[in-house]
């Protein structure tokens, strides 16, 4: 059975309901460009909105983050990638999440318990320590670090928010050292977040209303939303080094390599950032100078940058097909290879006129300086080229 089905089924034997999960792109009138993370998509209903399929939701969501871009290269950090999920809209509360986290991880995907440690929110002057997270874990028996600022989630600086628990899993060779903050061998697998607030404008918290509803407050129902990246589970359940290396990603790693000769870390952007626009234009976005678009069309080029680093005639019109293929397939999506290949191919060859028309402008004695700001501005304005593509020139 595969990851994914284990994960739902679990679920299901816990009367939680499969829902479909969304796409990239956010529902209208939402602030944020793309869904960056599983509860994404449940915001309202976190908010108290009743769900049409109930309190207990399980899912899959594909999400994008470019919060951590200069990330991407390492062995665990990918700017598109799936997080298996949980909720309880009111329902539960932290115990019960823990509890069945440990048991799926342990019992069902294996994992050895002396190489897991979990860190819990210590408290601050807003929000008290999380105690009932701290006694199930403790009663649990794994180690536990307690922090303030990584264990708070929040989806932006306003709205649903509260205290997290995160399990981490050791993948050092040998026996564990450290402890997650200490240590980055600790490699985080999932969180669990007691969704319990909503943060205002000026900073205040208030606590949500599933949480007084249920007469809940710490320790007993409320908001529960938990991630756990499968791409990460993944790589520790194939016993792989880096994401890259498992089942996942198997037909780039086939290919990519003999196509183009590039270090460990370039290869990882590249497939990473080529992977993903794949994703966005699947889900119908196209490049452009604003908004998604404009993620699209930095993620290319910086995929392009690095690809053009060594060698520029290396093109996108050398990628096999079969990546194409297997990405849209994976996801889900319906848009045909030939038009996702036509737009990342345009978007190539506007990058790279782009950058000859910068060189060509930029070979100019009066640009054999330091450049001002009213450079900086003429170069954008007139010629259509951005500051961080200039200094790159440069
Ligand atoms: N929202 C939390 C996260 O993204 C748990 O799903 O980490």
């Amino acid at each position: 059975m595969t990851i994914s089905r284990t994960f739902i089924d679990f679920f299901i034997d816990r009367d939680h309901v499969p829902t479909t999960g969304s796409t990239l792109i956010p529902r209208l009138g939402d602030p944020v460009l793309f869904t960056t993370s599983g509860m994404h998509p449940l915001t309202p209903y976190l908010e108290g909105e009743p769900h049409p399929l109930g309190r207990r939701l399980v899912g899959i969501q594909r999400c994008l983050r470019t919060t951590d871009l200069d990330e991407v290269g390492d062995r665990t950090h990918l700017t598109v990638f799936e997080m298996l999920g949980s909720w309880s809209l009111g329902d539960y509360g932290s115990s019960e999440t823990l509890k069945w986290g440990y048991e799926l991880l342990t019992s069902r995907f294996g994992l050895d318990p002396r190489r897991m440690y979990v860190t819990v929110f210590g408290g601050d002057e807003q929000v008290p320590l999380d105690q009932e997270s701290l006694r199930t874990w403790q009663e649990l028996g794994l180690p536990i670090e307690l922090t303030t600022e990584d264990n708070w989630w929040s989806n932006g600086p306003t709205g649903p928010c509260g205290p997290d628990s995160e399990i981490f899993v050791w993948t050092g060779d040998g026996d564990p050292e450290g402890t997650p903050t200490t240590d980055d061998r600790w490699v985080e697998v999932w969180n669990h977040v007691m969704m319990r607030y909503r943060r205002h404008d000026d900073g205040s918290l208030e606590p949500l209303k599933q949480q007084n509803d249920w007469g809940g407050g710490a320790g007993k129902e409320c908001n529960i939303d938990t991630g756990l990246g499968l791409e990460r589970l993944t790589m520790l359940l194939e016993g792989k080094r880096s994401v890259y290396e498992t089942s996942l990603f198997e037909p780039w790693m086939r290919t990519i390599p003999k196509l183009w000769k590039l270090d460990e870390r370039s290869r990882r952007i590249v497939i990473d950032h080529l992977r993903s626009s794949i994703v966005i234009v699947g889900d119908g976005v196209h490049p452009s100078n604003t908004g998604r678009g404009y993620v699209l069309r930095r993620l290319i080029r910086r995929m392009l940058t690095t690809l053009w680093r060594d060698d520029d005639s290396r093109s996108l019109s050398d990628v096999p097909i079969e990546l194409f293929e297997h990405t849209l397939s994976h996801f889900h999506q319906g848009e045909t290879v030939t038009m996702i290949r036509r737009i990342l191919i345009d978007e190539e060859i506007r990058f790279s006129n782009l950058l000859d028309r910068g060189r060509k402008v930029l070979s100019h004695e009066r640009f054999h300086k330091s450049l001002d700001d009213t450079d900086y501005k003429y170069l954008h304005d007139t010629h259509g080229l951005p500051r961080e593509l200039v200094d790159s020139l440069r």
